[in-house]
């Protein structure tokens, strides 16, 4: 591990243990993941933006600001105040907004964003409160553009929760296109990525 590694992670599991519920994890997510979660982008044109829910300390960031194509605008949507300062100074080209992405619409609108291409979301939400996994629901199922795609991931033992059933069923509802990839073994803890298209 390098330095940047240990030190996210140091931070990351503090406020784990200061808000278990909204972090949902005890490490950043691995590279491995993040690959798979980011998926591939060339699909994306210039004018498209790629949402990414809860940022953290960056790991999902990296990649996608690895791929991101010339001409596609980025906006991280991040609840805890200390992630966003040092998302903010670690890519400095990309946007981040302090706030919950329950307010995800209200959010676009304030910032004159159009409907999304891609959302990658590295939330936890089989551990978030019912309303805010209502709200983030709706609000992703109407937010992504027409062809666009919704990315995130389950832990492998979470995806029996009745939490995490429940989260499925709602996005099934609202998505047409559904595939499971992984699990992504070299993660801690192993995940699925679930990826949801209209
Ligand atoms: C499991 S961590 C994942 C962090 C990072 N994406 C990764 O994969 O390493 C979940 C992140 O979501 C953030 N989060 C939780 N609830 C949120 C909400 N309602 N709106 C925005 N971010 C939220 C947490 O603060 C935390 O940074």
């Amino acid at each position: 591990m390098t330095d940047r590694p240990l030190r996210d992670a140091v931070h990351f599991f503090g406020r784990f243990l200061r808000s278990p519920g909204s972090v949902g994890a005890v490490l950043p997510s691995s590279r491995y993941l993040a690959r798979e979660l980011v998926g591939p982008v060339d699909g994306l044109r210039p004018g498209d933006t790629v949402i990414e829910y809860g940022p953290g300390t960056g790991a999902i960031t990296r990649r996608i600001a690895e791929i991101l194509p010339e001409g596609v605008a980025y906006l991280g949507i991040e609840l805890e105040l200390s992630f966003v300062r040092r998302l903010e100074q670690r890519f400095p080209r990309l946007s981040f907004h302090h706030g919950s992405v329950a307010d995800v619409e209200r959010i676009l609108v304030e910032r004159g964003i159009a409907r999304p291409g891609r959302i990658v979301s590295g939330l936890p939400f089989a551990s978030l409160p019912r309303e805010v996994q209502d709200a983030v629901v709706d609000g992703t199922a109407r937010a992504l553009d027409d062809g666009g795609e919704f990315r995130t991931f389950q832990y492998v033992h979470a995806w029996p929760m009745a939490t995490a059933r429940r989260f499925r069923a709602a996005m099934g509802a609202r998505f047409t296109r559904f595939t499971r990839l992984g699990p992504v073994v070299r993660n801690v803890p192993p995940a699925y990525v679930l990826v949801y298209g209209k």
